[in-house]
């Protein structure tokens, strides 16, 4: 039986960092007030001009060089976003032009954070159907080209960047073992971007209303988040006979450190256990996943049970039983 794995990762970030210090000079916020609520210090923050198939771009090229992979045996970019560069066509098409991949086909996929996680599940399909052997994931975001960096209540919490996986065959037993993957629209009120869509096209009222920002009702967020990420990764490790020692790491989507927190204290997970960026980056929405990954793989060993969880826009949620595929001295040139 075909099994999809990991085979590589990568990450761009962009250069310019922006603190909570200077946030708390553009709104009436504190460095203390988003530490404490929300464990986050800095963020990353793409150039005006330049969309999220930048990072992406570059993510790309990076993993390609690191895995020795030539862009022509590339068979299949899926690119998860909510920032796509532009409405169409598909950041995924722009991101395979500039690093030249164009003997295969890709698209976008928007499931709102817990795109990487949703992407990986499709991407593994793909793979373990046997006709496709070099599957790239990339999750991409420029957040802040959505952020009203007048609204204290979500500026200070996304960022920018994008990190990118590579996804291979395997007949040994590694890769995407389980999944469990759920939408609920109900959640939609409560964290959505009201303008720019087909329902409510661009227009001057929709700009001076400041409708073509992120909506987020943080609370009722908040909560959902906290419940559907335990309750479905405690399912998958329930019917995978999995128990917390069983598992290397936890990887959740970073929204807020005392999500993360509540989590893993609702699944046993020790925090050593617990793979957390979010001081560094922000929430980068698709990006979280694999820049975890990319932050942890020199501590991964093959045969390393993960457990990855997310929980975003839509609503969105799920969770992934994934069995790390190689050690940290591989060699890709092989
Ligand atoms: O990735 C997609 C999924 N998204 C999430 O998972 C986000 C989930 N939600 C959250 O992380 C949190 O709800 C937030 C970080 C968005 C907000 O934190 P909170 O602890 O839920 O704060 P709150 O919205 O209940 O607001 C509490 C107070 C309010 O003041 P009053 O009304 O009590 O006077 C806010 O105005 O905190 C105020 N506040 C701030 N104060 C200083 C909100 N933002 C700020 C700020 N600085 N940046």
């Amino acid at each position: 039986m075909i099994k999809a794995t990991i085979t590589g990762v990568e990450a761009s970030l962009p250069e310019y960092i922006l603190t909570n210090e200077e946030l708390s000079r553009m709104v009436d916020t504190t460095d203390e007030w988003i530490m404490t609520r929300i464990g986050i210090r800095e963020r990353r923050i793409i150039e005006e001009g330049k969309g999220a198939s930048s990072v992406g771009a570059q993510a790309v090229e990076k993993l390609l060089k690191k895995t020795g992979t030539k862009p022509e045996e590339v068979d299949f970019v899926l690119c998860a976003t909510v920032t796509p560069d532009h409405q169409f066509p598909a950041t995924a098409n722009i991101i395979m032009d500039k690093c030249g991949i164009r003997n295969g086909f890709g698209f976008d996929l928007n499931a709102g954070c817990s795109g990487f996680l949703y992407g990986l599940v499709t991407a593994a399909r793909f793979v373990e159907s046997g006709h496709y052997k070099k599957v790239i994931l990339v999750g991409a975001e420029k957040m802040s080209s959505i952020v009203d960096y007048t609204d204290r209540a979500t500026c200070c919490i996304f960022g920018d960047g994008a990190g990118a996986v590579l996804i291979e065959p395997t007949t040994e037993n590694f890769g995407v073992m389980d999944s469990i993957l759920l939408s609920d629209g109900v959640g939609r009120v409560h964290l959505h971007q009201k303008a720019g869509g087909s329902v409510s096209p661009a227009s001057h009222d929709t700009i001076d209303n400041r409708e073509h920002f992120i909506y987020q009702e943080g609370q009722a967020v908040f909560k959902w988040a906290v419940s559907q990420m335990a309750d479905t990764s405690l399912e998958l490790m329930r019917r995978n006979n999995l128990s917390a020692d069983d598992i290397a790491y936890l990887v959740p989507h970073q929204a807020n450190l005392r999500i993360i927190d509540a989590v893993g204290k609702r699944m046993d997970f020790p925090p050593e256990k617990v793979m957390v960026n979010i001081e560094k980056y922000g929430n980068t929405t698709a990006a979280t996943l694999p820049l975890c990954l990319w932050e942890w793989e020199s501590k991964l060993k093959k045969g390393d049970n993960l457990l990855l969880t997310t929980f975003g826009a839509g609503f969105t949620w799920g969770a992934a039983y994934l069995k790390w595929g190689y050690d940290p001295d591989v060699n890709y040139e092989l």
